[in-house]
């Protein structure tokens, strides 16, 4: 049985810590699902770790509902949502209706996500929430804007972090399901998770949020590089480079097969 948003907030109510992880293919999403993992996220955080790219905006609404769709062939108890990539949803609320409703249709992933809690993305949320699809929220750092913001901490100031603050709070009000929190200080992000019903799911916004994400490859140890707050509990580079050069030993000797 697939796993519901509503689900989601009795574990908040439970003080159920909630598990989030990334993918963007078959295979990672399989292991993922059967290890118990709750919210399976296909973050445009891909456009690195899966195509190369400097940051997450060049990927494109079809190279993300490609790896969605692959992802959720491989799920069968966690939740699957997708990230809406950049100019894929901000320039219209029928262009984000239209994005999410082919995430929804063409893959068969259970919500979006979107970044930024501005009135245009609250009224966004709004919208999607109202037709039924589920959203998921994410402010502080939010990657999309990396030519505005960088990749430095946000809500440092009192200023920062009211707005913050006041952004998370009309996301949940517009009805989105859950918010990530990335790259805030560990206070306002308990600050935050108390003042919402809806989930708070972190990364790099300290333990008190009800859940917590990673991008997996930064905890498999296969970026390239990754944030301070990132923690890598493998070195599977490591590990996969020895094993290509045993084979390349072994057939270099005649000795596989
Ligand atoms: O794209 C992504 O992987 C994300 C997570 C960092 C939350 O948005």
């Amino acid at each position: 049985m697939a796993l519901t948003t509503q689900q989601l907030i009795t574990w908040k109510q439970q003080s159920r810590p909630i598990i989030a992880l990334t993918a963007w293919d078959y295979a990672f999403a399989q292991i993922l699902d059967m290890a118990g993992v709750d919210i399976i996220l296909v973050g445009d955080s891909l456009a690195m770790v899966a195509l190369g790219y400097q940051t997450t905006l060049p990927v494109t609404l079809d190279e993300m509902l490609h790896h969605a769709a692959a992802v959720r062939r491989g799920v069968e108890r966690a939740l699957v949502v997708c990230d809406l990539p950049f100019l894929s949803y901000q320039e219209s609320t029928s262009q984000a209706i239209r994005a999410a409703g082919r995430a929804l249709k063409e893959t068969g992933v259970q919500g979006v996500k979107l970044e930024g809690g501005h009135p245009a993305a609250v009224e966004t949320v709004a919208r999607l929430s109202d037709i039924g699809i589920p959203v998921m929220g994410h402010v502080g750092l939010t990657p999309q804007s990396v030519n505005r913001l960088g990749y430095r901490q946000q809500g440092t100031t009192e200023a920062e972090a009211e707005r913050i603050l006041l952004e998370a709070i009309a996301l949940s009000e517009a009805g989105a399901f859950a918010i990530v929190l990335e790259h805030i200080p560990a206070k306002l992000a308990r600050i935050i998770t108390t003042k919402l019903d809806i989930p708070t799911i972190g990364i790099g916004a300290g333990s008190d949020c009800d859940g917590q994400v990673l991008v997996t490859a930064d905890l498999l140890g296969l970026s390239e590089k990754q944030p301070p707050f990132a923690k890598s509990y493998v070195n599977l580079k490591e590990i996969i480079t020895k094993a290509i050069n045993n084979f390349s030993q072994e057939v270099r000797e005649r000795e596989f097969p």
